[in-house]
């Protein structure tokens, strides 16, 4: 059986971070907040512990786990050279959404590298999420507590749907406050790589770093390579029902959407709708008030990206048997929620 606890106050709830360190350090599963998504985490020194990991998930087991570190002394235990521009991106970015991959030293369990000489370290910066890990006093191995393909859990209560019956405890710190994964950073070329777009942007990357100094992992901008982070291959984030994506002017949508409605249900369709605000507003009576799912206004990036994954979710239990997606603008935050979505939806998309 799998207890879910809240935790509301740290420093009151001590025995319960105590007992969250203790599965973890004994070799089981817990999962926890972060800013981002729920993790899934286990001592991340132990293989036979992050085994029960891709168990648990259902995840390929050639497919790499990032480590959380509480501080710093951490990161010098599992990383076997920090270059000068990861120096950099620590001092502005840790902690918080960003995972930084670098060499690796041989303490890291080879079961979760998936045969890779780097490791990707991630100090978040959510308190529960530190208080946790400082009491493991070891690296959490974590991915997502989401089963295998399925968007990422932003709630316990998306995490015990998932989880539920396969581990020992779920720490709920209540939503988290990005809602899309970290931004993960290849630290050991001449030029920091992203390899997944996060909270921290590209154009916060190139002011800090410099412009000429940042690039894009070539997967990203739909070049037919091979994806630098494993995890980036496989179908991700997919609803229950397949979506298309319908993309462009956001002037266009409410009426590229209703067409496209029109379409599908007079071929014997229901479809679900997952769109901002307005599009929603206009397309009231087109769509059935329970077979819409409201993302957050159309020019609120942030909101957008903390609701998506849980509005994806919600298609669990409605009767869509296709759903409809909006896009959104794809700089800043939005280049990371476009990732999801394209993710989400198989690349299916129409023009608005
Ligand atoms: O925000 C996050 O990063 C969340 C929270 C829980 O911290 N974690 C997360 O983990 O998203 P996961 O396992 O769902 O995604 C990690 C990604 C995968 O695509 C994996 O392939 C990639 O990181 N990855 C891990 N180690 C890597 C490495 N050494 N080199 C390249 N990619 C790596
Ligand atoms: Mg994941």
């Amino acid at each position: 059986q799998t207890e879910i606890v809240k935790i509301e106050r740290i420093k009151e709830q001590k025995e319960d971070l105590q007992r969250a360190g203790e599965i973890l350090r004994q070799g089981g599963l817990v999962a926890f907040p972060t800013e981002t998504v729920y993790g899934l985490g286990a001592n991340g020194l132990d293989g036979d512990a992050c085994a029960k990991i891709y168990d648990a998930k259902g995840r390929p087991s050639d497919n790499p786990l990032i480590l959380h570190v509480a501080n710093r002394s951490m990161v010098d235990q599992i990383a076997a050279v920090i270059p000068p521009m990861a120096e950099k991106l620590m001092a502005a970015f840790c902690p918080g959404p960003i995972t930084l991959i670098l060499k690796r030293r041989s303490i890291v369990p080879d079961r979760i590298t998936g045969g890779l000489d780097t490791v990707g370290i991630r100090m978040p910066e959510n308190d529960v999420a530190r208080a946790m890990i400082k009491e493991a006093g070891v690296p959490v191995a974590a991915p997502s507590a989401n089963i295998s393909g399925r968007p990422s859990p932003t709630t316990a209560e998306s995490v015990a749907r998932d989880m539920d019956g396969r581990i020992p405890l779920i720490l709920d710190g209540g939503a988290c406050r990005f809602g899309v994964e970290s931004t993960i950073v290849d630290c050991t070329g001449g030029k920091a790589v992203i390899l997944r777009p996060g909270a921290v942007t590209r154009e916060m990357l190139a002011e800090l770093l410099g412009e000429e100094n940042v690039t894009l992992d070539p997967a990203l901008v739909g070049e037919k390579v091979v994806p630098k982070a494993p995890g980036m291959k496989y179908t991700h984030y997919a609803p229950k029902a397949p979506m298309t994506l319908i993309e462009g002017m956001p002037t266009r949508m409410a009426r590229a959407f209703q067409r496209e409605i029109e379409r599908l249900q007079a071929q014997g369709h229901t479809v679900g709708v997952v769109a901002s605000h307005e599009v929603l507003q206009d397309l009231k009576g087109v769509v059935a008030e329970d077979l819409m799912a409201d993302y957050g206004h159309q020019q609120d990036l942030p909101a957008i990206a903390a609701n998506i994954y849980e509005a994806l979710r919600s298609f669990d239990d409605k009767p869509a048997d296709v759903l409809l997606g909006e896009g959104t603008a794809s700089d800043g935050l939005g280049l990371a929620i476009m990732n999801r979505l394209h993710k989400a939806s198989g690349f299916r998309t129409i023009k608005a």
